[in-house]
């Protein structure tokens, strides 16, 4: 498995594989992968000749020190997941932090019309915008053809969108649908780090979901979201940070159901320290 450590090497690399007129996709993380980061990789490699998988934790994009330090960094183990999939078109671009950011560890700001203030934006300061500085380099040193994204995530893949229009990057942006464990847990970095009796709580958070959808059917939003919020208020481990219904191509909330709107029902629950998120479509 190859691992490139800086830019100037993958470069090299990338104008080879141009010169081949052979397509690159692009799957960007933070490491310590899993079945979820496997998907959008195998999705990748049906589309593309080479997929190029970066390894980076981005400190623009923690708004919590501790989080940031306590995120998991597991390149040796990252590697040998990858090379099960495949080991001659796969590569790594595990840069440093000064690569990607030399002395100036500051990100962009952006105007991701609006996007960027709703759910995880009011939780989460800056967030997107260490996001999106990063996605940004990224292309412009991977120039991938597409670039694949989870909707676990799906204010960031929206916002990525976002960033591609606005900017006019020449990139094809792929969103995959959440992978799950088999109790229906959102596949997540963070789960390694769910002490076991927490492990065992999660799958509560994708049980309400799939019942809020349920229930969506034939009641309002603020209904719904107030039965979710009644559910999490009786559980002893979970803690609710927000539930809501919002727009899929706004993401404001919901205040009135309409059958022209497409909705989604996003979550943020705290299980001990560790913040999961998840969402799933209603309609
Ligand atoms: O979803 C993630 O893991 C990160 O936000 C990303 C897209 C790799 C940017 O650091």
């Amino acid at each position: 498995m190859k691992i490139y450590y800086n830019k100037k090497e993958l470069n090299i690399y990338v104008e080879d594989l141009k010169a081949n007129k052979k397509t690159i996709g692009f799957v960007p993380t933070m490491g310590a992968l899993h079945l979820g980061h496997a998907s959008l990789i195998e999705k990748g490699l049906q589309q593309n000749d080479i997929v190029v998988v970066s390894v980076f934790v981005n400190p623009t994009q923690f708004d919590n020190e501790e989080d940031l330090v306590k995120y998991p960094r597991t390149l040796k183990k990252d590697a040998e997941l990858l090379s099960t999939i495949s080991k001659s078109k796969i590569v790594i671009y595990a840069p440093t932090v000064e690569d990607i950011y030399g002395d100036h560890v500051k990100s962009t700001s952006f105007n991701y019309d609006g996007l960027e203030h709703e759910m995880e934006g009011r939780f989460r300061d800056g967030h997107f915008d260490g996001v999106g500085t990063i996605v940004k380099r990224l292309f412009e040193i991977v120039r991938p053809d597409k670039s694949y994204f989870g909707e676990k995530d799906f204010q960031q893949l929206m916002i990525v969108k976002k960033l591609v229009e606005k900017h006019h990057l020449p990139v094809e942006v792929v969103g995959c649908k959440i992978h799950r464990a088999k109790d229906g847990l959102a596949m997540s970095s963070r789960n390694t780090r769910l002490k076991p009796e927490y492990r065992v709580a999660a799958p509560f958070i994708y049980k309400t979901l799939n019942t809020a959808k349920e229930k969506f059917r034939t009641n309002s939003a603020n209904k719904v979201t107030k039965w979710v919020e009644s559910q999490f208020a009786k559980h002893d481990l979970l803690e609710l940070e927000y539930f809501l219904i919002a727009d899929i191509d706004t993401l404001k909330t919901a205040k009135r159901k309409s059958n022209k709107k497409t909705y989604r029902a996003f979550i943020a629950v705290y299980a001990d320290d560790i913040r999961l998120i998840d969402n799933i479509a209603l309609n």
